[in-house]
């Protein structure tokens, strides 16, 4: 989101290590906790957990730190995760940033931290890892919300250092230097309440270089490109076992110009192809807005963009970057002309039919992310686009069947083609064949792991 929000499978992790620690005792079992095992990793544009596919519905939730950080609050914390594991969600997406002078800021100053927040922070780990959702963290904003970008480059400004604008924070040694201190200071941190250090931590499926950066000095992506490729460097130098992903609404730049038009009517300085094409970054993201984008377009033209802009990702994802795509953020507003709620219904539905197709058909999608939920009694936080689970029986239906779908294609796929064949009579026999063609590279793969 652009505004001012910037700002079941479900089985809970502790339960699944039992259950993994039981089995070594029992059988005397003598594999030892290999490299990654439980992180969510990809392998050949697939999520995988431990060498099974992992397709997943998703929420973000970006307030959760700044809620957590006052501790008679944090049961809106519980609440949500708890809602969202019922409704078998299972990867939420949430900032691990406010950077600034606001009195829940993380960062009040380069590097100077209050551990009162970063312990917000903590326990919303922790507790993601009770109700078994992993998490998306991201570094920073790049809005003026909970900080962001402009207050990177107010800090080195007020320092003295010659900044001319916002964008300088992809070039300024300075606040690049900034930057990269957060991030080592939050993928080093070690977790208060469960004593596990962030960087080894399953719970966290992956980091984001940045909340939907956006570049105006220069719209052809370069600039961006630059900085994505240190930042995404400098990532897997602390930490080689969790995914990195950049935070890109799906903005098209220079590399592909043919791929321009698809953009809502312009540009914004970042270049889908070439940020996702550096090897460092492991999975794609679009955001998807059309009512935002296309608030002067009607409902039938915002509905045939939102189409083409996620079918154009996932085949530029599989074909060209051969990464999994995740639809990180979309969602319907209550402020958009004539809304009602089952609006909003039919427009989810209709997105999580388009994820569920294209991840079916073998294509090169993890799942989609809603914009966003939240508690009862957090009217701040509200944007237009919150959902409250509890008080939304038809949308949490909706949620909820999507959940069980993704996680029903995820246990076809692991099971092999025949409880595939089993359960698709409808589907044509290309996508027969791509099942076919998956399980029997999983095989394979299998029978090269010691
Ligand atoms: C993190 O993992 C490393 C490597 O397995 C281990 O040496 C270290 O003790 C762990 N630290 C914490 C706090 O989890
Ligand atoms: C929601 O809006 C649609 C189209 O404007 C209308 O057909 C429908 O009856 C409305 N539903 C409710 C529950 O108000």
């Amino acid at each position: 989101m652009a505004a001012y929000i910037r700002s079941s499978d479900v089985f809970s992790l502790a339960f699944i290590l039992y259950v993994s620690l039981v089995g070594c005792i029992c059988e005397g079992n003598v594999k030892v906790a290999g490299e990654g095992e439980n992180f969510v990793q990809i392998k050949e544009a697939n999520f995988v957990i431990n060498g099974s596919p992992f397709l997943f519905n998703g929420f973000n939730a970006y307030w959760m730190m700044n809620v957590a950080t006052d501790p008679e609050e944090r049961c809106k914390v519980t609440q949500v995760l708890q809602d969202a594991a019922n409704a078998g969600l299972s990867v939420c997406r949430t900032w691990a940033f406010a950077d600034g002078a606001d009195d829940k800021a993380l960062q009040i100053s380069p590097g100077v931290y209050d551990e009162r927040v970063f312990q917000g922070l903590d326990f919303v780990v922790a507790e993601a890892r009770k109700y078994g959702i992993r998490l998306i963290l991201s570094f920073v904003n790049n809005y003026k919300d909970f900080g962001g970008r402009p207050q990177y480059v107010e800090w080195a400004r007020s320092s003295g250092v010659q900044v001319q604008n916002d964008d300088d924070f992809y070039t300024n040694p300075i606040v690049k230097g900034y930057y990269k201190n957060h991030v080592e200071r939050v993928i080093t941190r070690v977790n208060t309440i469960t004593k596990i250090a962030y960087k080894n931590d399953t719970t966290i499926m992956a980091w984001e270089l940045i909340n939907e950066p956006r570049c105006q000095v220069d719209y052809s992506g370069q600039m961006v490109n630059a900085w994505v490729q240190e930042m995404a460097v400098f990532v897997k130098s602390l930490d080689q076992y969790h995914l990195l992903e950049v935070g890109l609404e799906g903005f098209y730049g220079d590399t592909m110009p043919e791929r321009k038009q698809v953009n809502p009517g312009y540009q914004v300085g970042t270049d889908f192809i070439s940020n996702n094409l550096v090897k460092e970054i492991d999975f794609t993201t679009i955001h998807a807005y059309p009512d935002q984008w296309l608030s002067g377009e009607n409902e039938d033209s915002q509905m045939e963009f939102m189409q083409r802009w996620m079918s154009s990702h996932y085949e530029d994802s599989r074909s060209i970057l051969k990464k999994p795509l995740v639809i990180a953020e979309f969602g319907k507003s209550n402020k958009d002309r004539d809304y009602n709620v089952s609006k909003r219904d039919s427009y989810m539905n209709a997105v999580y039919r388009n994820i569920y197709t294209e991840a079916k058909s073998g294509g090169a999608v993890g799942g989609g992310l809603v914009w966003q939920l939240m508690a009862d009694g957090m009217g701040a936080y509200g944007d237009g686009y919150e959902i409250i689970l509890s008080e939304s029986p038809s949308t949490n239906g909706i949620v909820s069947q999507q959940s069980h779908a993704m996680t029903t294609l995820s246990r076809m796929l692991r099971n092999g083609p025949q409880n595939v064949r089993g359960h698709s009579s409808s589907s044509s026999s290309v996508t027969n064949h791509r099942y076919l063609h998956r399980a029997h590279n999983r095989k394979v793969l299998r029978k090269t792991v010691p």
